[in-house]
This record gives structure tokens, sequence and C-alpha cells, in this order.
């Protein structure tokens, strides 16, 4: 179905590759998504238009944290909400089963990203220096706390 936010199984690996690597040049491997997909190590949630797969996010959950892993919107498919659409269901994930703190890291020249995260909520609390293996950018850290109760 369009637009909407379900979560990948095995059977989504092949599309979700081809998204990752449209996306970013520093990419996950097969590996690391079937962590997700597979082993469940971590929730990757996914939207589809016309079929197509055209966006993701990668989520772990450990007792009240969640944790951001990675998000990636098809460039075709960009400032149409659907990322705002795969962190809003993140969010309800979160509500559903009580957690109340969130953490990310984002590179420091990623303004859409840095931007979409305050939006919801996020606040920087720390620096890690030279972090990205690719670019050797800044991470920013950011946190959201959920309200709770
Ligand atoms: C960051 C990214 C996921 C946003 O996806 P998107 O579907 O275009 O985002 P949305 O349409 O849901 O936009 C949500 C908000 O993000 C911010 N945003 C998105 N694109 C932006 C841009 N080009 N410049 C500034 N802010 C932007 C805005 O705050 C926007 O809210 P608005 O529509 O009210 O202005 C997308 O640009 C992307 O995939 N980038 C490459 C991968 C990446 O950097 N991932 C993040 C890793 S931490």
């Amino acid at each position: 179905m369009s637009g909407q936010v379900i979560q990948l199984k095995a059977s989504d690996l092949d599309d979700l590759i081809k998204l990752e690597k449209s996306c970013f040049d520093y990419h996950w491997s097969r590996d690391q998504f079937l962590m997700g997909l597979e082993r469940g190590v971590f929730k990757i949630l996914g939207v589809r238009e016309d079929a197509r797969l055209v966006g993701y996010i990668a989520i772990s959950l450990i007792e009240d944290e969640m944790e951001i892993l990675n998000l990636a919107v098809h460039t075709d498919y960009r400032k149409r909400g659907l990322a705002k659409a795969l962190l809003k269901r993140a969010f309800e994930i979160c509500t559903k089963k009580g957690i109340v703190k969130s953490f990310l890291d984002v590179k420091i020249s990623n303004t859409p990203a840095i931007d979409l995260y305050k939006k919801f909520g996020y606040v920087q609390v720390g620096v890690r220096k030279r972090y990205y293996p690719d670019t050797k950018e800044d991470a920013l850290l950011f946190r959201c706390d959920f309200a709770t109760g």
C-alpha cells in the first residue's frame, strides 16, 4: 500500500540495499541489514510508493531507550513528508513499549536531517570529533526525552 509505514522483512532486503546505495556513498552491507531483518537485533521500518521502497528507518530498542541507527528517503521522493512519517511511526512504537528517551548521531553538515530531528524534539547533547570514517566529519549527538504519564 502506498505511503503506509510498515516493518520490513528479509524479503525486502534487495529493495533496501538498492535504496541505501542511492542515498549514501558509505552504505550498510547486506549483513548489517540482515541483523535487523532476520536476527531482530533492531527494527527496520519502510515506506513504499507505488510498490517501490522509497524510505526506511532503522531503530534499536533496548530497555527504555531507542536509538536511530539510520534514516533515508530516495532523492526523488524527498520533501514530501516521508521521513516525518517514518519518525512518527518509530515514536508510536516507543510510546507503546514505554520507551522514554532516544539518541542519534548525525553529520554536522547534514542540515536537512538536523532540521528534521529538531522538529521532533531532539536537542544536541554532544559532539564526537572526526567520527565518520568516510568524511572524517564530526558527529553531533542528539537526545530526545519522551513525555511520559
Ligand atoms: C534527511 C532526509 C531523511 C529527509 O527526508 P524527507 O522525506 O525529505 O523529509 P520530510 O519531507 O519528511 O521533511 C521533514 C523535515 O526535514 C527537514 N528537511 C528535509 N529536507 C530538508 C532540506 N533539504 N533542507 C532543510 N531541511 C530539510 C525539514 O525540517 C522538514 O520539515 P518541513 O517539511 O516542515 O520543512 C533525506 O533528506 C535523506 O534521505 N537524506 C540522505 C540520507 C540522510 O542524510 N539520512 C540521515 C542520516 S542521520
